[in-house]
């Protein structure tokens, strides 16, 4: 395994898209961010469901950080993208839980 320096964990569970398929497309999207930047030194891993789901999009966990993001659509991944892994600023809006402080905005409040 290669080094790297963050764990990306997608759930692709059938509940976050439905059947999981849309949240299948953009692991694999995810992927070839990745691999067309392997500066980027990120391990990612689907998962089944990590029992947070609402049908608010594939939950993304970035670890060290203990992140959670609800990764509502392409759009919010590529930001996720460009601006947590790329350019390491958290995605305030979007996160919903972090490691050590618990949730950060109530499920289902839009405005959060
Ligand atoms: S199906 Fe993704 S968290 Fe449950």
């Amino acid at each position: 395994m290669r080094t790297h320096t963050r764990h990306v964990l997608m759930c692709v569970g059938p509940r976050c898209t439905e059947n999981g398929m849309r949240a299948q497309a953009m692991f694999e999207l995810m992927g070839k961010k990745i691999d067309a930047s392997p500066d980027m030194r990120i391990k990612r891993t689907r998962t089944h469901c990590m029992a947070v789901c609402r049908n608010q999009g594939p939950i993304l966990v970035v670890y060290p950080e203990g992140v959670w993001y609800r990764c509502v659509d392409e759009t919010a991944l590529e930001r996720i993208i460009a601006e947590h892994l790329v350019g390491g600023q958290e995605v305030d809006e979007l996160i919903f839980h972090r490691l050590g402080e618990g949730d950060t905005c109530p499920w289902g409040d839009d405005d959060a």
